[in-house]
């Protein structure tokens, strides 16, 4: 059975769609079979992995399809980003701002991911969704439907509110809709040889303890570049952000197929 990873914050910037494109790259390189799903009204994993289709379906109206007439195939929308080593995906657009709305009247609204890749999901190893940054119903859609979330936040300033929100939820939603949910960490990124990082790194070992990844994500500006190329750092020899997703790819397997936890 496949595992479901979600990749969230609801503070904006902090390296979700960045990590959600490198842990995918990093276990297809390992060859794993990687799905990725765009769930940001945004796009930007869509676009970084060259989705450029304007007029055709993306996630927003399959799922407007499957609330409204309880069917759908999620394979239709299912694309292969050619300079990322073939890695599949689903993309979204700004037409995913509306599903806000027509969740509204939905029964059981916050499932309705959940039971689009229920078909699915045993075709791949990892499907991992890239969250927008908010606390709404789309976030808890990609909650309900995880079996584990990871959470970057960045070393450049401590922002404990916007980890006890997001932390809370996690919570909420393992006590009540989804039980099989795993807090797989916490993900330091943009970190650099300032006092900043090593006091903001602190800090999150101090209070997470194990729960805070072992490896940093850097702050390069290859990271930039790489969404600009479309292309996946991973893909790039002796790209140094690159081998840090490798590693943490490497945590996230273990980490989610771990009996113990
Ligand atoms: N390790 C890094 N070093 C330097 N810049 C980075 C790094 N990771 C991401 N960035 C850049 O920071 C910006 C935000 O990153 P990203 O889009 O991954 O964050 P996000 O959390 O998905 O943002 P949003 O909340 O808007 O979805 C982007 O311009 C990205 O290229
Ligand atoms: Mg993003």
């Amino acid at each position: 059975m496949g595992k479901i990873i979600a990749i969230a914050n609801q503070k904006g910037g902090v390296g979700k769609t960045t990590s959600v494109v490198h842990l995918g790259a990093a276990l297809k390189m390992s060859g794993r079979k990687v799905l990725l799903i765009d769930f940001d009204p945004q796009g930007d994993t869509s676009a970084y992995m060259g989705f450029e289709d304007e007029d055709s379906k993306t996630v927003s109206q399959v799922m407007e399809e499957f609330v409204r007439n309880g069917l759908a195939d999620i394979r239709e929308v299912i694309r292969r980003s050619e300079k990322n080593d073939n890695i599949e995906y689903i993309p979204a657009d700004i037409s995913l701002a509306g599903a806000e709305m027509y969740l509204i009247s939905v029964m059981s609204r916050e499932t309705v991911l959940k039971r689009l890749l229920k078909d699915i999901a045993d075709d791949y190893d990892y499907i991992i969704i890239d969250c927008q940054p908010s606390l709404g119903v789309l976030v808890l859609n990609a909650l309900v439907a995880a079996d584990g979330v990871v959470i970057p936040a960045q070393t450049q300033e401590f922002s404990k509110k916007a980890l006890k929100a997001i932390t809370d939820i996690v919570g909420q939603v393992q006590q009540s809709v989804n039980s099989n949910l795993r807090f797989l960490g916490i993900l330091p990124t943009m970190a650099d040889n300032t006092a900043m990082t090593r006091d903001t790194r602190q800090e999150y070992d101090n209070i997470f303890g194990e729960l805070i990844f072992p490896m940093n994500i850097s702050k390069s500006v290859t990271a930039a570049y790489s969404s600009r190329d479309k292309k996946a750092l991973c893909f790039k020899a002796g790209s140094k952000i690159g081998e840090e997703y490798r590693m943490f790819a490497e945590e996230v397997e273990r980490r989610i197929t771990d009996e113990q936890v």
